[in-house]
């Protein structure tokens, strides 16, 4: 239900973890997409910081340089402080008012059954996720969101369910603290685009929690060698057998690095054992190479003052804060706990107290 910012811009909002460098998955699955989403909304692109805690509180010691390596990567990447702002969660304090506010009117259930919840419990062995925090990490990202009246909120598919909780907070929230016969919030929708496959070098979904990754800032020696280490088409044992790219994990790079005459000379020539796979790869290290080149130049440039990156994310969370603050008074006067205090009208004339 886009509403609101009447003839502007429709509103998005999306942040990313501080994780440190990225990688071509984070760059293919969403970086990418941002890039072109600035042009036509108005953008709110943040670094979530605060939500890197959920998970590695215990050790605070890399939170700030992992914010500014993602922000390097972004700016390297294409992301322009003229077209979109960027800012950083905990220079927002806003977002923890609103997360405060919601969390009082989130059922655990809905909690519980969050499946990033059940699926990160079980998988995350070696930290204890048994957080009051980690619970809380979709009602402070539903706050994030909230807090900005985002109208849409690019992720990948496994983020829906978040958005969907999202939708139903916001829902609840409009329930109980109606403000006359409008709400404080919309209802944001998830914007999914479709993103190529990118498979790591050991065949799995790149991720850095699997050290199968190639970083946006790995220098060309680095992006080859990881490809020559990268896992093909089991069939294909000897240089004679023929392959299938629709099944060899270095055969979806091209489909998103390449042009259509490398795929095509990919295709044919793996279906015929036509060229070998040493050869493949290294057609497919040419085409990344050449995409983070540009990407590299820019970043070292930020990388030489990186007080002007950390400047921009400065500029950045002072817009956002002016938005955050502007909502806040809303949901502090829908929920009637705003600072005005308004003495409640004299039932009656009392009798005048002698002591006065
Ligand atoms: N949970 C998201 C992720 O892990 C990151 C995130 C936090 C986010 N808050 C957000 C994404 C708000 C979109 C909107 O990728
Ligand atoms: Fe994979 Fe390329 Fe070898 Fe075919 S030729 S199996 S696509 S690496």
């Amino acid at each position: 239900m886009p509403s609101k910012n009447n003839n502007k811009k429709p509103r998005v909002l999306s942040g990313m973890r501080s994780t440190g460098k990225l990688h071509l998955g984070n760059f293919v699955g969403a970086l990418g997409n941002w890039i072109r989403l600035q042009d036509n909304y108005e953008c709110f692109f943040f670094i979530a910081d605060w939500h890197a805690l959920t998970t590695d509180y215990a050790d605070t010691s890399r939170i700030k340089q992992n914010s500014v390596e993602v922000l390097l990567d972004w700016l390297a990447a294409g992301l322009d402080p003229e077209r979109c702002i960027m800012f950083i969660q905990s220079h927002v304090p806003q977002h923890a008012e609103l997360h405060l506010l919601l969390s009082m009117i989130t059922p655990l259930g809905w909690l519980e059954r969050v499946p990033s919840y059940k699926e990160q419990r079980e998988n995350i062995k070696g930290k204890d996720l048994g957080t009051y925090g980690f619970l809380g990490y979709p009602v402070l990202q539903s706050a994030d969101i909230m807090i900005y009246k985002a109208d849409y909120v690019p992720v990948g598919e496994d983020q829906v369910p978040h958005i969907e909780l999202t939708r139903e907070i916001a829902r609840r929230f409009n329930m109980f603290y109606p403000r006359g016969r409008s709400h404080v919030f919309p209802e944001p929708q998830p914007l999914l685009t479709h993103s190529p496959k990118l498979p790591g070098t050991d065949g799995r979904k790149m991720s850095k929690s699997y050290d199968n990754y190639i970083l946006l800032a790995d220098p060309e020696p680095v992006v080859r060698q990881k490809l020559k280490t990268m896992v093909t088409d089991p069939a294909r044992v000897r240089r004679t057998d023929p392959g299938n790219p629709d099944v060899c994990p270095v055969g979806d790079l091209p489909k998103v690095f390449s042009t259509p005459d490398t795929i095509a000379k990919v295709d044919v020539g793996c279906r015929t054992a036509g060229i070998g796979c040493i050869e493949c790869k290294g057609w497919a290290a040419d085409s990344i190479v050449g995409a983070l080149k540009p990407m590299q130049e820019r970043r070292r440039k930020y990388e030489q003052k990186p007080r002007l990156a950390w400047d921009i994310l400065e500029q950045g969370s002072t817009r956002a804060r002016r938005v955050a603050a502007g909502t806040m008074n809303e949901v502090r006067e829908a929920m009637q706990i705003s600072k005005e205090y308004e003495a409640p009208a004299p039932a009656a004339a009392a009798a005048p107290n002698k002591n006065d």
